[in-house]
């Protein structure tokens, strides 16, 4: 077979590829910094030729066009995720979400429990043998590509080559549209006092030689900040960020003391700025695998020392953590965080740690201050951490303990750990609902 062939063949523009697209389909996006601007800004373009598209993926780092209101008769959003750039369709309603943990999503798309009939991605050129590689999104977007009726890439001269199940052949893309253009990058998260102080509680429950996951936010990076004096750390994750490569330019993370594929990150996706995509690029140390295999709990219970950090919404007195949504409004995703969470707990050495790490207060919308530890979730809210799979909670004022404790005792863990300015409040809340001395 000659693929040379085959790829010219099928190149075309971004106007013509996107005509493949029929109403009633539904169309699926590779992850975050995999998406095609390209090929979607051309999807936008032809709305009127579309009814009832349904648009599907995780976390976009992109405008989002498809799910505005203007949009709805051509569009319809239901993500896996949502993203600042979709949330709105949600809370408006012509948009929809559907919860799913991050390590099914690959099986999810092999059942046909989520259809495909498109989908779009963004690849490297082919190398010599003709494969095109994915870049910095493994997850779920290399089973797209193998489920999808119709595969449209981008193929962008900027994507780099990161080892792992990363290559495709071109022969099992439909439609190439050449371009060139730098990758999407996610600006590094403020990290302040609180988030020090916070990163600095988080420190003290991970040793030398622990392998870490870090979740979605500043806090996971403000807890890197505080690992400088740390040895021989590993890295087993659903992502990483730009503090990653801080601690591993600084000695501290090499995995030598993994016992799940020692020597590498073991990693599903890239988010970050073009400092951490250039450190991942042909790096041996770097190695991006399906997130039905890094996420999968079974997979994440053979990590040695492991040590997980998420952040949170919101604590309630039972230890119910609720990490995406605020009320009503869906505000992201369950992600991988009980993937891990409960990965962590049946750890087979019998060391790992969940940490749901949160400032202790938070701004609403009217700017008035509120605890994050509460003794009731919101209406409307979800549970994204059980009470009975939750393990540490932490703020800038401490650590609780959750495994093993009564509700009492999870309830005083945590409003000894709540914001000073809230504690006399949340001790009567108690009493109230306890109908006990706290
Ligand atoms: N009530 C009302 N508003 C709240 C709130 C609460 N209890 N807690 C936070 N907020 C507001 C913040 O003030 C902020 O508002 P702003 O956007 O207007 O500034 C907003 O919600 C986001 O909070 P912030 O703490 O800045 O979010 P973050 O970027 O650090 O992300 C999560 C935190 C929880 C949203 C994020 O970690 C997440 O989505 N987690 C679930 C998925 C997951 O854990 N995946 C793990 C593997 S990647």
């Amino acid at each position: 077979m000659d693929w040379k062939k085959i790829y010219e063949e099928r190149q075309c523009t971004a106007d013509e590829a996107v005509k493949l697209i029929k109403s009633g389909d539904k169309v699926g996006f590779a992850h975050a910094v995999a998406e095609p601007p390209v090929l979607v800004e051309a999807m936008v373009k032809n709305a009127a030729a579309y009814k009832n598209v349904e648009i599907n993926h995780m976390v976009t780092l992109g405008k989002g066009l498809y799910s505005k209101p203007e949009y709805k008769d051509s569009f319809t959003f239901n993500g896996w995720f949502s993203s600042p750039a979709t949330r709105e369709s949600i809370a408006e309603g012509h948009g929809d979400f559907t919860p799913v943990f991050f390590h099914e999503v690959p099986s999810f798309i092999r059942k046909d429990i989520f259809h495909l009939d498109v989908f779009m991605t963004m690849l490297s050129p082919p190398d010599e043998h003709g494969y095109c590689c994915i870049g910095v999104s493994s997850d779920y977007s290399m089973q797209g590509m193998k489920s999808a009726k119709i595969v449209l890439a981008e193929i962008n001269d900027q994507v780099p080559v990161v080892y792992g199940d990363t290559f495709i052949h071109v022969s099992k893309i439909d439609k190439f549209v050449l371009t060139s253009h730098p990758l999407p990058e996610l600006g590094l998260p403020k990290i302040g006092e609180i988030e020090e102080a916070i990163g600095r509680n988080c420190a003290t429950l991970i040793e030398d030689g622990s392998t870490l996951q870090l979740g979605i936010g500043a806090i996971p990076d403000a807890v890197l900040h505080s690992l400088k004096g740390k040895k021989d750390l590993g890295i087993h994750s659903e992502m990483i960020s730009d503090g990653v490569v801080d601690l591993f330019e600084a000695g501290v993370i090499n995995c030598s003391k993994k016992g799940l594929d020692p020597n590498k990150m073991m990693i599903t996706f890239l988010m970050g700025t073009k400092r951490l995509y250039d450190f991942a690029e042909k790096n041996p140390m770097v190695e991006l695998r399906p997130v039905d295999y890094v996420n999968h709990p079974c997979i994440v219970a053979q990590c040695t020392n492991l040590v997980c950090i998420n952040a949170c919404m919101a604590v309630d007195f039972m230890g119910q953590v609720v990490s995406d949504s605020i009320g009503i409004r869906q505000f992201s995703g369950v992600g991988g965080q009980v993937d891990f969470v409960r990965g962590a707990a049946m750890s087979l050495d019998g060391k790992g740690k969940a940490i749901i790490a949160m400032p202790s207060v938070a701004k609403k919308k009217d700017g008035t201050m509120i605890s994050k530890i509460t003794p009731y979730i919101d209406k409307g809210a979800a549970v994204t951490t059980s009470r009975n799979d939750v393990d540490y909670i932490v703020t800038e004022y401490g650590i609780a303990e959750m495994k093993g404790k009564s509700l009492k005792q999870r309830a005083r863990a945590l409003v000894n750990i709540a914001h000073p300015d809230f504690r006399e409040e949340l001790k009567d809340e108690f009493e109230k609902r306890f109908n006990a001395k706290f």
